[in-house]
């Protein structure tokens, strides 16, 4: 595919914006006043994770894990490693995972394992979007923006070979099928 290749409007900004209220007005119901930690996965999460926790209002703590199952192409190599881990204890800890793009399901798989490991209160998932289509590695999540299409996915942090995250709105490339 072309690096050229036009990025189409799937979601609007506004209608991210409209799905980060909700989702931290769920959030908020079960989380105020535990001081939950919320592990945004890199590098797809941070514009979400960012606008997220200025959406909740009390008090939270927030790491990052880096993950890595693709490679710079577009389809998941199926095999996920951790590129950098966690820099503090989560034991005993509300933890709320945060993640982009749920597609075949193998990070967020992998990921709910290797907490467990590290034994938290509770481990809940707050994906922004979910391609339930593409699953192979079956998982609930709790907190969920938009089930969106089997197409490629960019923007709002999500990338196509690192381009496109800064985009501000959620966008489809055109010659996906
Ligand atoms: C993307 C996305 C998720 C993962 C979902 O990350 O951010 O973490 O793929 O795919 P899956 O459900 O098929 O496992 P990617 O590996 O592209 O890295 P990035 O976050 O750095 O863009």
């Amino acid at each position: 595919m072309s690096s050229q290749t036009e990025p189409r409007i799937l979601l609007t900004r506004d209608e991210i914006a409209a799905a980060v209220r909700r989702l931290s007005a769920e959030i908020g119901k079960e989380y105020r006043g535990k001081c939950p930690l919320l592990i945004g996965i890199l590098k797809g999460s941070f514009v979400f994770m960012a606008d997220l926790v200025r959406s909740l209002d009390f008090p939270l703590e927030v790491e990052f894990i880096k993950l890595s199952s693709y490679g710079r192409g577009r389809e998941s190599l199926g095999k996920v490693s951790v590129v950098s881990g966690l820099t503090s204890p989560i034991e005993g800890r509300d933890v709320l995972v945060v993640e982009d793009i749920v597609d075949t399901g193998i990070t967020l798989s992998f990921l709910i394992d290797y907490l467990k490991k590290e034994k938290p209160a509770s481990l809940r998932l707050c994906a922004l979007t979910d391609k339930p289509s593409r699953r192979q590695s079956a998982l609930t999540i709790d907190y969920l923006g938009f089930t969106v299409p089997d197409r490629f996915i960019v923007g709002y942090g999500i990338d196509w070979d690192e381009k496109f995250r800064y985009l501000p709105d959620i966008c489809y490339l055109e010659d996906e099928k």
